[in-house]
């Protein structure tokens, strides 16, 4: 019998492979998917089979992740409680799959995963799996184990002999894609605590960050960045680009105590430079090319969305539906946005489209054909009637 562990070489999933030894007898068939997070993936696979994996997948999905999810996302405007753009949330449902679609390469029927019983990672990662084949057994030594943080799990590493990338000091939990990288545990635990200076990985601090603005232009068309700076680019190596850029000067750092799924609060330091460049970028062009009922409503729909990512509800029915909404929405999304980047601050500098809904004439202040400053006031008498009669209503009970 075989199990397809999800593997990364970090802390958690380090120490699963001798436990899964000691305590089954499986084959462990580790899977490394690689969603652009900065590892040497080799390595990766080289340390799996040191660590007791009977044999290691490496896969990459890093031009699949940012076309069908991360551009997705930003399609939706998907933010989760107002700051947190969900780059390890989106991550979750490609891995799922990939895990699936693993085990039955190898005919396997358990999948085993590093995420705790206390976190979101775990719900997502198994509602992946539940959707797409509900017959495969879950292993999550985090539940069943009893290592019960991560300075346990230290300790059994170094007994185990196993090389990991966190100590005491520095043990950080993280999560690296091409989109994010996430940083909770330690002392960002302590919400009093303001972040360790020496935190980040993918940005700058404001104070390092470039002095000089930047401008970029991306261009869209049907919501989806095709063109960084007027050059033609694949997505994912648009928001490659974005991410060194933004890097620079600051851009997209979140710091934010979340709600977790599980029912805690967390607290959660977020970088995800490029995709708040895209994503900012897609809201102005919005702006532009959605009318006024289309434009509210998809802004509610969009809470909705952040809540499925988050939650790990991707593959399902509602989501494909919403899906489908907002690419019919997306149909005049095209145009071009110019930011100026500047010590953390992304502001815009212009943008057009075919398809732009403001007319000029209309809205300035000048004469125009389509609006008669007179029928104004017959407008406001009309709509501001419900005030009144409510006025006059309070007034009568005064008394
Ligand atoms: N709290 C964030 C989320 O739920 C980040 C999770 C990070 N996961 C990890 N295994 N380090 O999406
Ligand atoms: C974990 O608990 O495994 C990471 C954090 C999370 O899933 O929310």
């Amino acid at each position: 019998e075989k199990v397809i562990l999800a593997y990364s070489g970090g802390l958690d999933t380090s120490i699963i492979i001798p436990w899964i030894k000691e305590n089954y007898d499986l084959d462990i068939i580790a899977a490394c998917i690689n969603v652009g997070q900065d590892d040497d993936m080799s390595k990766v696979e080289e340390k799996a089979i040191k660590s007791g994996a009977s044999k290691a997948y490496i896969e990459n999905v890093v031009d699949e992740f940012v076309s069908d999810y991360v551009y997705k996302a930003i399609k939706a405007n998907a933010v989760y409680e107002d700051k947190y753009l969900m780059g390890t949330s989106i991550a979750r449902p490609l891995i799922g799959k990939k895990l699936v679609e693993i085990a039955h390469k190898e005919g396997a029927k358990y999948i085993a995963h590093g995420c705790t019983g206390k976190g979101n990672d775990q719900v997502r990662f198994e509602a992946a799996i539940a959707a797409l084949d509900p017959s495969i057994k879950v292993i999550a030594p985090w539940r069943i184990w009893d290592i019960s943080s991560r300075e346990d799990a230290i300790d059994y590493a170094n007994e185990k002999g196993i090389e990991i990338p966190v100590t005491k000091e520095k043990i950080y939990s993280r999560d690296m894609n091409l989109m994010h990288i996430s940083h909770e545990g330690g002392a960002i635990e302590d919400p009093k605590n303001e972040q360790p200076e020496d935190l980040y990985i993918m940005t700058k601090t404001l104070e390092d960050a470039k002095d000089e603005a930047e401008y970029v232009e991306l261009y869209f068309e049907n919501g989806e960045a095709v063109k960084l700076n007027g050059k033609e680019m694949k997505p994912s190596a648009i928001l490659a680009e974005l991410n060194k850029i933004g890097g620079e000067h600051g851009i997209g750092i979140e710091d934010i105590l979340e709600n977790r799924l599980v029912g805690m609060k967390s607290r959660g330091i977020y970088e995800t430079p490029g995709a708040t460049i895209l994503m900012s970028a897609h809201k102005e062009l919005e702006h532009l090319c959605l009318d006024k009922l289309t434009y509210q409503y998809k802004q509610m729909l969009s809470l909705k969305y952040a809540e499925l990512v988050y939650n790990g509800t991707w593959f399902c029915q509602l989501r494909e539906a919403l899906d489908a909404f907002i690419d019919k929405t997306q149909e005049t999304v095209t145009g071009w946005v110019k930011l100026k980047l500047y010590k953390g601050n992304i502001i815009f500098a212009g943008m057009d489209s075919p398809y732009a809904l403001y007319e000029h004439s209309i809205s300035s202040f000048g004469a125009s054909d389509f609006y008669d400053q007179k029928d104004a006031t017959g407008f406001i008498n009309i709509f501001n009637l419900p005030l009144k009669i409510q006025a006059m209503t309070n007034k009568k009970n005064e008394k």
